[in-house]
């Protein structure tokens, strides 16, 4: 079977390097491996709206800044279809019809909406579009038949509702929808990549973040004000790696040529932590390397972001193209969903003939 990429993420804010190193990287990997048939990602302004119903303005706001930080990591509209959900509205036809197949005591169980309904203190009235979204999210995957889904490990609640539904769907009708597979980021750091005051994860609400459009000044006091080992007063004191920030920016960041160009004293990145924990090195040379290491990443994805902001209107543009093609594939697999469910009245001679027969 041709495989198909698909995955997204809702416009409330800029990108970080969480959602880098988490997810957009790999996807430019992908899009360039030639592996895929095709590679879709969908700025989900839908689902945003959700649980931003009295702020759309944000949500229309942060379209631009996504595709944005898209473009200017390597998303290339040449390779990758690049849409907006809500313009495709063959995606709500598919919503509807799904939300026959799920049972709202499913959706409570749902691990990624029970704990997003308490972080929002949604419990005593919660919207029905938003308990739905799982459902939503469903109909994003299967409209255009993804294969391959990669996302955080926070989203795996929602490819596993999906691959129920395409199977109940499948069984109850016919074998229309594809199953889809996550797939995850490769290492422990970059998939929880934490905030730079060593909390749980990167987040805007916690403003914590390292943003892929912030300018070198900035990264650099991000860095040097990060969270590392409280313990670790004195140079000369043993340093712990757990839960120090700094390390594990360096287990998602750093490889070997790095301590070449940044760091030489040090053959690699065990050399370095060995030397922490026992001791004698301080957070200001390791926050150095770090910085460094950032720098070298983000320096390339701040200048084409400043090369594609001189046209805006040629990145709506983008959007507007590739939710054209969005559309059609959509289109074609409600058809043959409808097909399936028969409710594709006008277009099948088969039941007419039968009806005629019936009155004859
Ligand atoms: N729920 C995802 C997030 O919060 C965004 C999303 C919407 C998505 N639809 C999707 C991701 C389909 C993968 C596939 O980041």
């Amino acid at each position: 079977m041709e495989k198909i990429i698909l995955t997204g993420d809702r416009p409330t804010g800029r990108l970080h390097l969480g959602h880098y190193v988490g997810s957009l990287k790999r996807r430019v990997d992908l899009q360039n491996s030639g592996d895929y048939k095709r590679t879709m990602i969908m700025i989900a302004d839908a689902q945003a709206l959700t649980d931003n119903i009295e702020n759309p303005e944000k949500v229309r706001q942060n379209i631009i800044e996504v595709a944005l930080d898209y473009l200017s990591c390597g998303l290339d509209p040449k390779k990758s279809i690049l849409f907006i959900q809500s313009q495709i509205s063959e995606l709500c036809e598919l919503t509807f019809y799904y939300m026959d197949l799920v049972t709202v005591s499913r959706l409570q169980r749902n691990p990624t909406v029970k704990s997003e309904i308490k972080m929002r203190n949604f419990e005593a009235s919660i919207p029905v579009g938003f308990f739905t979204y799982p459902i939503s999210q469903a109909a994003d995957i299967t409209a255009f038949k993804a294969t391959t889904v990669p996302v955080g490990d926070d989203q795996l609640p929602m490819i596993e509702q999906t691959r129920e539904i395409v199977r109940k769907f499948n069984t109850v009708y016919d074998e229309v929808l594809v199953e889809p597979d996550a797939l995850l980021p490769e290492t422990e750091a970059c998939m929880r990549l934490p905030g730079t005051d060593g909390k749980a994860k990167m987040s805007k609400s916690l403003g914590n973040c390292i943003y892929l459009a912030d300018s070198a000044d900035d990264v650099r006091k991000k860095v040097m004000s990060m969270y590392t080992d409280p313990t670790h007063l004195q140079v000369s004191d043993p340093g712990h790696l757990e839960g120090n920030t700094v390390f594990t920016y360096l287990d998602a960041f750093c490889k070997e040529e790095h301590f070449e160009r940044y760091l030489p004293d040090y053959a690699n990145l065990g050399e370095l932590k060995g030397h922490y924990q026992r001791g004698g090195l301080g957070d200001v040379k390791v926050k150095k390397f770090l910085n460094n290491i950032l720098q070298e990443e983000l320096e390339p994805i701040r200048l084409r972001r400043k090369e594609f902001e001189k046209d805006i209107p040629e990145i709506y543009r983008i959007l507007k193209e590739g939710s054209d093609a969005a559309r059609e594939i959509a289109a074609q697999t409600l058809s043959e969903v409808k097909s399936a469910m028969k409710i594709n009245y006008f277009e099948d001679q088969d039941l007419i003939n039968e009806q005629v027969k019936k009155y004859h």
